[in-house]
């Protein structure tokens, strides 16, 4: 019975990274990932979450994704880095969320080379005149030529939490991300 558990710990961690490097691919549904963040406002914290694509997973499980520096979500990160990235894979009914801290990064040798590969037909996400979430008078905005607002946003993951739906009840694990890029104090969790 303990022999079995351990086992299967170990194959639901394993899962963890399975799920992050599908979320790579652009044809997995798993690209497109839910990050969300906290809001102060008027002394007030609320909760806020957006749709972004995985860019690139670097050592140590850090997410990186692209983003408009003036978008509402930087700030945000700024006052507040704490977020939670959420991925949900509907034909393995798994679902992986991740906590973490946020940087944002404007200047790093990574920055420059993402910044200089953003496609033509890319350009479009950071070039805009007013900054995202401006009001506008129609549905066009102005554009530069230019991706000067591009930036990216640094996920550093602390903690993941990995949901499989089974026909006989949830299975749960949660792990610590460690420093030397291991999964560390992994455990089963009620579901
Ligand atoms: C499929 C999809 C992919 C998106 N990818 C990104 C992305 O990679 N980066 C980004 O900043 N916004 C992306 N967006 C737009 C965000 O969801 C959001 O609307 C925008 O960034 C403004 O968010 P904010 O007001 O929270 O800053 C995407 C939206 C969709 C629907």
């Amino acid at each position: 019975m303990i022999q079995k558990q351990t086992s299967s710990l170990e194959h639901y961690t394993a899962q963890i990274d399975l799920l992050l490097n599908r979320a790579l691919q652009k044809i997995d549904q798993l690209h497109w990932i839910t990050l969300s963040s906290v809001q102060v406002k008027g002394g007030e914290s609320f909760p806020d979450a957006r749709t972004v694509v995985l860019r690139k997973i670097l050592k140590n499980r850090e997410l990186v994704f692209y983003t408009d520096k003036r978008s509402p979500k930087v700030t945000q990160f700024e006052r507040n880095k704490n977020a939670v990235a959420l991925l949900y894979d509907r034909t393995a009914q798994m679902q992986l969320r991740i906590k973490g801290t946020i940087e944002i990064d404007t200047q790093s040798a990574l920055y420059e080379n993402a910044r200089d590969q953003i496609p033509n037909q890319a350009k479009v996400n950071y070039n805009t005149l007013l900054a995202p979430g401006s009001a506008l008078l129609n549905e066009n905005p102005d554009r530069t030529d230019e991706v000067i607002h591009f930036a990216l946003v640094r996920f550093h993951p602390h903690t993941f939490d990995l949901l499989h739906l089974t026909p006989e009840g949830g299975i749960r694990i949660k792990a610590k991300n460690t420093d030397d890029g291991m999964l560390s104090d992994a455990r089963w969790l009620v579901p």
